[in-house]
C-alpha cells in the first residue's frame, strides 16, 4: 500500500466510553486531520447483522464493508446499547477484522490530500493498525466513572436504559474485548497512558496537545 509521506499520524486506544472520541476529535480540529471512529465500523457491521438475520455470511458482509464511507458512521442510530453489544460480538470475528483493516489502512495512511494527516481510535489502532504511528495514547478512566459518562450520553439522546444496565454492560464489553483472541484491547509499551477519570475534556485535551506540540515543534 502505499502510504502518504509527512503526514501526522496519531493512534489512541481505549475502553467503552473513557473520552477517546473526544480527545480524538479535538486533536482532529487542532491539527487538520481526518477522524476515523473505527468503533464506529463495528457498530455498522452490528446493525447489519442484527438486521440481515440469516443472509449474514462473510460474502454478503465483505460486500457491504467494501462500499462503507465515512458519512456513513455519523448515524446516531448506532450509538444504542444493543448495537454496541452486537458490534463487540461481530468484533471477535477475525474474517470480520481482516475486512476492515484494508479500509481503517486507507484512512490512516491516505487521507484525502486536504488533510494533514489522520488520528484513528478504537480498540486496536496502536497494537495492529497503525502500529508505527506518530502518537499512541491510551486513554483510559475508572469503570463506573465511564458508566456515568455514558449514561448520560443515552439521556441526552433520550434512550432508554438505566445507569445499572449501562454499568453491566461496559462491564461486559470491557472484559470481551480485553480477553479475545484477534486483537484483543491491550496498552502496548509505547502508548502514552492518559487516565481521564479525574481530568476534563479541556485539561485532558492539554495534555495531549503538549505531547504533540512539543514533538513537531522541534
Ligand atoms: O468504540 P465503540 O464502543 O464504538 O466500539 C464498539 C465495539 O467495537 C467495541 O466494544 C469493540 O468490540 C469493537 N471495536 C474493535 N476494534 C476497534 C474498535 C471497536 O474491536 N478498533
Amino acid at each position: 500500500m502505499n502510504k502518504r509521506k509527512n503526514i501526522i499520524t496519531v493512534a489512541i486506544d481505549s475502553p467503552a466510553a473513557a473520552g477517546a472520541g473526544t480527545q480524538a476529535k479535538f486533536i482532529a480540529k487542532e491539527y487538520n486531520l481526518l477522524y476515523l471512529d473505527t468503533g464506529k465500523i463495528y457498530r455498522l457491521i452490528g446493525k447489519i447483522k442484527l438486521t440481515a438475520g440469516k443472509k449474514f455470511n462473510h460474502s454478503f458482509i465483505k460486500k457491504k464493508i467494501s462500499k462503507i464511507k465515512i458519512s456513513q458512521l455519523n448515524n446516531t442510530k448506532l450509538i444504542s446499547d444493543d448495537i454496541a453489544k452486537c458490534a463487540s460480538i461481530v468484533a471477535k470475528d477475525n474474517n470480520i477484522r481482516k475486512l476492515v483493516k484494508k479500509f481503517q489502512l486507507n484512512c490512516a495512511y491516505n487521507p484525502p490530500k486536504k488533510y494533514s494527516g489522520s488520528v484513528l481510535d478504537g480498540r486496536d489502532i496502536t497494537s495492529v493498525i497503525m502500529k508505527d504511528a506518530m502518537f499512541k495514547f491510551y486513554i483510559t478512566a475508572n469503570l463506573k466513572i465511564r458508566a456515568k459518562r455514558r449514561y448520560k450520553e443515552f439521556k441526552k439522546l433520550k434512550k432508554k436504559i438505566s445507569y445499572k444496565e449501562v454499568l453491566k454492560s461496559l462491564r461486559k464489553r470491557d472484559y470481551l474485548d480485553k480477553n479475545r483472541k484477534h486483537s484483543p484491547l491491550k496498552k502496548t509499551q509505547d502508548s502514552i497512558l492518559i487516565n481521564t477519570s479525574k481530568l476534563s475534556k479541556k485539561a485532558c485535551f492539554i495534555k495531549i496537545k503538549e505531547i504533540i506540540d512539543n514533538e513537531i515543534n522541534t
